[in-house]
């Protein structure tokens, strides 16, 4: 059907940052690490939706050691791609995460804001550790001291689509990570 919106450019049309077999190597690396930190024990992952259910599940799926997993949401951007630096909890998770170790899995470490504000909030419910796994990391962003333990690439300041991404809930589908054209981020 003849129906393509202007707001919503297709997604062949953006160039791509990393193709889906990198990203698929480079989930298999850190699977290989997590699974070699935590031999031996049992893990929760933590995704936070909607951004990181499809980085979490090729992760869960690359780890060896036994994992279950959980989500929370947090309030987003919405359409607006500047962070008002609020963030409220939307869903929390369903199971208790007291005495376990804890991984929360995270699409994009941006401002820092997200990770910092439910770091917090897991703290609270005594995991026996709390880690953190990002798929994009952009580090010159940052507005609040917060490193992942693992990340699976560093990228400069640019606005990104593909592999659970959105720009205004498009594009989470694309297989590949993409750079979402700037002239139509509204920053
Ligand atoms: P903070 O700033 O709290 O936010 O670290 C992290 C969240 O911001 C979103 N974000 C993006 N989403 N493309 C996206 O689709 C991007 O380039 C981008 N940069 C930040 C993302 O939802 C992440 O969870
Ligand atoms: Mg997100």
């Amino acid at each position: 059907m003849a129906n393509s919106s202007p707001a919503f450019p297709h997604a062949s049309k953006m160039e791509v940052l990393f193709s889906k077999s990198r990203i698929a190597e480079r989930v298999r690396e850190i699977g290989a690490q997590i699974s070699a930190d935590y031999a031996g024990t049992s893990i929760v992952l933590i995704g936070v939706l909607k951004g990181a259910a499809i980085f979490l599940s090729d992760l869960a799926r690359a780890i060896e050691v036994d994992n279950t997993f959980d989500f929370v949401a947090v309030s987003s951007y919405g359409r607006a791609k500047v962070s008002s630096g609020a963030v409220k909890l939307i869903k929390d998770i369903d199971n208790s995460i007291e005495g376990k170790h804890v991984i929360l899995v995270e699409d994009i470490l941006d401002t820092g804001l997200t990770l910092s504000y439910l770091r917090g909030m897991m703290l609270q419910h005594k995991p026996a550790s709390l880690k953190i796994a990002t798929c994009l990391d952009k580090p010159e962003r940052r507005l609040v001291p917060i490193e992942a333990d693992y990340v699976g690439f560093q990228i400069p300041n640019r606005f990104v689509v593909g592999y659970g991404m959105d720009y205004a809930e498009h594009y989470r589908n694309v297989e590949d990570i993409r750079l979402f054209p700037e002239e139509a981020v509204g920053h």
